[in-house]
């Protein structure tokens, strides 16, 4: 079956899927029966739409040599919405810049999708954070499928686990490390870097967001926590129901001392009793949490009849996070 798809953004994480859906696609062939055509893809410059299919190498190639998508074969102007009204795609693929505020961009164009019977996968959390119950109810009128478990860690199948394979289980307790690039830089600080270094080594390796004040601060795990407290728990929570701390004031001789104690400090997210918090806390360093050394992002699920389960995952690119962008989509198509 052939699969039209749309990227929306073509950053790292887009990149990275490109690459994975070339070298995978004769197991995504052979073992799903599934091709995906790229069709149209978009950059901060503007559309391109090519409905025999653009060649994804060539795609990747040319934005790493500088070249915005205005001067793609295809241009179609700067409106995605506007450029797609006339044409049929199976799949949007959304991973543009957060914006926790209003959704920004992003989401009306995955609404926009979505009222068109088009399914959608997303890396952005800001279309989730802002728009959870609208969106699902969306998909559902449409019959459209609304995916996004690259939104929390990546390629840590955090919400994949909860939802599917915890049939029936009450969620007593889930905490977890949810972003990479402070538990780097908090790592990086008492190995003996500077902040600015180990930030910048973040934003290198295509990590950090955007925007990395969103890391920091803690605001990136607080909209992970908010995706999977209100899509796994039922809940219905906004960014204001989370009480927010960053790692902004740990010093490298905080971390030292704790160190010498046997103990770490950790940006730890916290679902329990209704209770909602980001926040840096002291944890020995042989606590499953306190162990999720630099790349690691790490989840305990304390749940009334699946016991306590602990995941954990090394990701310094984003290739798991395109990775499970691509395992949305298949999930989406496969019928197997
Ligand atoms: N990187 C990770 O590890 C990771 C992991 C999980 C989730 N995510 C999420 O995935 C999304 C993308 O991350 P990334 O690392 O790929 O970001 P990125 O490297 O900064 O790329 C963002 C892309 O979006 C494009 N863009 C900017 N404004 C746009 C607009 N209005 N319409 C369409 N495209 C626009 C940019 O265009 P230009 O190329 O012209 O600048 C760029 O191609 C973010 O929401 C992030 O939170 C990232």
């Amino acid at each position: 079956m052939e699969i039209k798809a749309v990227l929306n953004g073509m950053g790292s994480v887009h990149k990275n899927l490109l690459r994975i859906l070339e070298d995978k696609k004769d197991i995504l062939s052979d073992k799903y029966d599934l091709t995906f055509n790229i069709i149209a893809v978009t950059d901060s410059s503007g559309v391109a739409i090519n409905q025999n299919g653009y060649d994804k190498l060539e795609l990747c190639t040319d934005k790493e040599n500088g070249i915005p998508v205005r001067d793609f074969q295809g241009y179609a102007g700067d409106d995605l919405s506007v450029a797609l009204k006339n044409i049929d795609y199976d799949i949007l693929f959304e991973a543009s810049p957060v914006d926790h505020k209003t959704g920004g961009r992003a989401l009306e164009v995955v609404k926009n999708a979505l009222m068109l019977g088009s399914s959608v996968v997303l890396a952005n959390k800001g279309p989730v954070v802002v728009a959870h119950g609208e969106l699902h109810q969306l998909a559902k009128d449409n019959q459209a499928q609304l995916k996004y478990s690259a939104t929390v860690c990546g390629g840590l199948p955090v919400l994949n686990i909860a939802e599917r394979d915890m049939i029936a289980g009450e969620f007593i307790n889930i905490r977890g490390v949810f972003n990479g690039t402070s538990n780097f830089i908090c790592d990086g600080l008492l190995k003996g870097m500077t902040y600015e270094d180990a930030l910048k080594e973040a934003q290198d390796v295509g990590a950090a967001e955007a925007d990395p004040s969103l890391d920091v601060d803690g605001w990136d795990t607080a909209f992970k926590l908010l995706i999977i407290v209100n899509s796994v728990l039922g809940a219905n929570i906004t960014l204001d129901d989370i009480d927010v701390t960053g790692i902004t004031d740990i010093t490298a001789d905080m971390l030292r001392a704790e160190a010498a104690r046997g103990n770490t400090i950790k940006l730890v997210a916290s679902a329990k009793n209704g209770k909602y918090s980001v926040k840096p806390i002291v944890l020995a360093k042989s606590d499953f949490l306190g162990s999720c050394d630099g790349w690691e992002m790490a989840v305990e699920i304390h749940s009334d009849i699946y016991g306590i389960s602990y995941h954990k995952l090394y990701e310094k690119e984003p290739i798991p996070t395109a990775a499970s962008m691509m395992r949305d989509a298949v999930n989406i198509f496969s019928k197997n």
